[in-house]
């Protein structure tokens, strides 16, 4: 069925409701986004997932070969997950012919490797450009026109406006859904989908300048828009909110000076939203939508503006309900800070890529702090498996390896709010920082050496469990961290009762090492290795102060 790209029929609630209830009724066990407890999880086959994911490079999923000497790599570096590409022009070469071959067999590899994926659809947009369309789409410029940049410089960029271009993305998009439903709904290999990549407008004036924009540009706010942002003020962000006008009629006079970016948001929201929409009505998985982050004093235009990042994310909100969420691919250095805001706007935690060489410690923030259902650092295809050139340690495969036995007891503690995390850098703002659970105090920073007191190490982080009273686990390397009693809960003082170094050995917890005397500072701190990850059990006393 092909859907009008801007208006709804006057029947569609009530279709929409059968729709849905039909839906429901025979999809109840596939993948899902819930809130459980604290925290918001991906359920899959009816319990929480977490997903320790990893994204391959843009040329490592182009052909079926691939997947044979890819994935039994990361499966034997402990992923559970991998987001890999699936391009619009391997997948419809020619139009309405599909070829599923790839995926498929992608599909097949990762079953024998007990790993589930994650599906990139890289459709009419990859990092703004539209590389990965057809080429029967590309040599067609009347029926999926281009945009046009502000000093008249047609782009070798789809026009969101392109009804056509709509219609055709959300029908090959919908035959990948099709065909997904029916290969993978019983084994659920595959998760969630994400719907194009990187998407906005790069070029000059931050807005397309082709005569269909400009003349929507020119005209009224949208009623569907500006009253659904009336309704939802408190999603606008600060500094959409510092100049909205809601008494405006154009979208100069609404946005002010984010009126490009506003417009931008709008088109491709609308755009993203017929893709989504039509692939869900085929085999509804959670579906997300990446961001390209805007580096320090960047300009929309010279990242993609109007793509799904915070900024605009209430506009989002009004076009693409068939949209779940928003993720942020985080290259930029305040990794924390970008995890928060988009946690803020209400979005389920999950970063599909981030730098490699930073993954370890982010992952024990993101995880650990922000209760992420998933975290996957870029290109893990190149991450080294071979004992002659080993990888960088810690690196994100020690990390997985450490967390992959105790899934369970993170899932657990994320609900519970039992879990946090923290990461430090010699360039951090602050040279220690400290985290609040189970009654204590955990103060961190980074690790030095003896007697000289030099930094051991430029980063550290920590990934902080309360796996019983008193008894917590800690996952990480890099940090000296002292425990003091959390003076909001009583007056009590805390000491230090044990610290053993453990492993999870089939289920159980196996103690490696205690750490005593000048590997405790004299029982005072617990030190953890500068440089390898391991999982600490520390075990904590409480007793008055008189
Ligand atoms: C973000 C994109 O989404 C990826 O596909 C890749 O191009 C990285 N940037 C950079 O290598």
């Amino acid at each position: 069925m092909e859907v009008p790209l801007r208006r709804w029929p006057k029947y569609a609630p009530a279709v929409l409701g059968c729709f849905v209830a039909s839906v429901f009724a025979q999809t109840q066990d596939l993948p899902a986004l819930r809130t459980q407890g604290a925290a918001q999880q991906l359920i899959v086959h009816g319990t929480p997932f977490l997903i320790l994911g990893g994204e391959l490079g843009n040329s490592s999923a182009g052909t079926a070969g691939q997947a044979d000497e890819i994935l039994p790599k990361l499966a034997r570096l402990h992923f559970n997950t991998v987001l890999m590409p699936v391009a619009w022009d391997q997948l419809e070469p020619q139009e309405g012919r599909f070829d599923f071959s790839i995926p498929d067999h992608w599909i097949d590899t990762a079953r024998q490797q007990n790993l589930h994926l994650v599906l990139l659809w890289f459709g009419s947009w990859k990092n703004a450009f539209s590389e990965y369309a057809p080429d029967w789409v590309l040599s067609d410029t009347r029926r999926f026109p281009r945009e046009i940049s502000a000093d008249g410089t047609p782009l070798e960029i789809l026009s969101p406006l392109g009804e056509g271009t709509a219609r055709a993305d959300s029908r090959a998009f919908a035959a990948l859904m099709h065909h997904l439903r029916a290969y993978d709904a019983a084994q659920q290999t595959v998760l969630m989908v994400q719907v194009e990549n990187e998407i906005g407008f790069l070029g000059v004036g931050g807005r397309d300048r082709s005569d269909s924009a400009n003349r929507l540009f020119q005209a009224p706010v949208p009623a569907e828009l500006s009253s659904d942002l009336g309704a939802h003020r408190e999603r606008l962000a600060p500094e959409i909110a510092a100049h909205f006008n809601s008494d405006g009629r154009t979208w100069q006079q609404m946005f002010g000076e984010h009126a490009d970016e506003a417009f931008m948001a709008w088109e491709y929201g609308l755009f993203a939203n017929q893709v989504a929409r039509a692939g869900k009505a085929e085999y509804p998985l959670p579906m997300y939508m990446n961001a390209q982050l805007p580096a320090p004093f960047e300009q929309g235009g010279e990242y993609p503006s109007g793509g799904p990042y915070p900024l605009v994310q209430a506009i989002y909100r009004a076009a693409a309900p068939s949209v779940d969420f928003y993720a942020p691919d985080i290259y930029w250095p305040d990794f924390a800070a970008w995890v928060d805001r988009y946690q803020a706007a209400g979005n389920p935690v999950f970063v599909p890529e981030a730098r490699l060489d930073e993954a370890p410690g982010n992952a024990l923030y993101a995880y650990g702090e922000a209760g992420a259902l998933g975290f996957s650092p870029f290109a893990v295809d190149s991450i080294s498996d071979d004992p002659a050139h080993p990888a960088a340690s810690p690196g994100i495969a020690d990390v997985y390896a450490a967390l992959s036995p105790i899934i369970q007891t993170i899932l657990d503690a994320q609900e519970k709010n039992q879990i946090r995390g923290l990461v430090l850098h010699a360039t951090s703002a602050r040279p220690a920082q400290t985290v609040s659970l189970g009654g204590f105090l955990f103060r961190a920073s980074l690790s030095r050496t003896w007697p000289a007191r030099q930094l051991a190490t430029n980063d550290g982080a920590m990934m902080v469990i309360e796996n019983a009273p008193n008894e917590f686990l800690v996952i990480g390397s890099g940090l000296t961290v002292s425990i003091l009693r959390d003076p909001d809960v009583d007056e009590q003082v805390a000491g230090i009762a044990s610290i053993e170094q453990v492993s999870n050995v089939k289920g159980q917890w196996v103690t490696e090492r205690r750490l005593n005397g000048d590997q405790s500072d004299q029982g005072r701190s617990l030190q953890m290795d500068a440089h390898e990850l391991r999982t600490y059990r520390v075990r904590l006393i409480t007793y008055p102060r008189r």
